[in-house]
């Protein structure tokens, strides 16, 4: 967010009880009254109830839970992520856009959000059913210094974020299905898309798209997926604000990921399976080449896949899909 606005808002909140004149703020803001006054109308745009009496000054009433890119900066605790954000109210996907800016030149760290996608996207082609204000669609575009073949990892790392701060607000049973839906009970709450510019040895940028469904009432979800989606509001029936989780969401990863450039993936790898959804059970197994019946082991040590070959030995995949038996839907 623009630095003075972001100084604004702090003035503002420290003087909720009091009105704070336009001298005050031009004088401490280094800007003109005038400008005071535009900052105000952009604030009130966003959400912001301000209360202006003549000769007494501003004082702040509310503060939005409308999502937008000051409202999610503001009180954003995270140094890099995000610094660049772009929210849009609709939106074919923003997974879309933050290729786009990418390509572009956009920062490492550079966050897209939009209310509404007309066009979201999930793993396997599949559509991602993105409801105006129902949920957390955000892509992030990251610059790791990683060969491609790494990138996958990013992906169990996004996972264990994502379960870390539902754990900690919903205090429910959360588990990781593999690689990357998020699921409470054995419903699934959210999905990770990550994609992937890279050249032989490097990665150029990724993308990581989160879809997070949150205030979905039963008739938001597509009843052909009643057996198997949800949202937190469902599981829980606790209403979640959008714009703290995605506050949350962005701090908790910004930390994770420099414990990961810096220590490598042995610890994500722990927390994974701290998750990891039905492990040790049977599974069916497809790949491009064959499909089998196996156990599944969980995560090798560089983020494969492990499950038992056809003769009972552990085997790493990279990439395939799995069935489980006796699923409960
Ligand atoms: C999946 O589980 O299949 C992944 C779903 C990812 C959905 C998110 S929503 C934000 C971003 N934009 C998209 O079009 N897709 C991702």
């Amino acid at each position: 967010m623009e630095p003075t606005r972001n100084r604004l808002i702090d003035l503002l909140a420290e003087n909720t009880d009091t009105y704070i004149s336009g001298q005050t703020l031009s004088d401490q803001l280094e800007i003109s009254r005038s400008a005071v006054w535009k900052h105000m109308k952009e604030l009130e745009k966003d959400g912001y109830q301000i209360e202006g009496k003549p000769r007494k000054g501003y004082r702040i009433i509310s503060f939005p839970e409308k999502v937008s890119a000051n409202t999610v900066q503001w009180g954003l605790t995270t140094d890099w992520l995000g610094t660049t954000m772009i929210h849009r109210t609709t939106i074919d996907s923003t997974q879309v856009l933050a290729h786009k800016l990418a390509q572009e030149g956009a920062p490492h760290g550079t966050v897209v959000i939009a209310d509404e996608q007309t066009n979201g996207r999930g793993r396997m082609e599949r559509p991602w059913n993105s409801k105006l204000h129902k949920g957390i669609w955000m892509s992030m575009v990251l610059r790791p210094s990683l060969p491609p073949h790494q990138a996958p990892q990013l992906t169990l790392l996004t996972a264990t974020v994502l379960a870390d701060v539902l754990q900690r607000k919903l205090n429910q049973s959360l588990y990781i299905k593999w690689p990357n839906d998020i699921l409470i009970g054995n419903k699934k709450v959210s999905g990770i898309l990550t994609e992937l510019q890279a050249e032989q040895d490097r990665i150029q940028y990724m993308v990581i798209g989160i879809g997070m469904n949150v205030l979905h009432q039963e008739g938001d979800i597509p009843e052909e997926l009643w057996h198997k989606a949800s949202s937190l509001l469902l599981e829980t029936g606790t209403s979640i604000q959008i714009k703290p989780l995605i506050q949350e969401i962005l701090a908790a990863f910004e930390p994770t990921y420099a414990a990961y450039m810096k220590q490598g993936f042995a610890p994500i790898k722990r927390k994974w399976e701290q998750f990891g959804f039905r492990l040790n059970e049977s599974i069916h197994i497809r790949t491009f080449q064959k499909e089998w019946d196996a156990t599944f082991l969980g995560i090798a040590d560089d983020g494969a896949l492990l499950v038992t070959d056809s003769a009972g030995k552990p085997e790493k995949l990279y990439s395939a899909e799995i069935d489980w038996f006796h699923e409960a839907d």
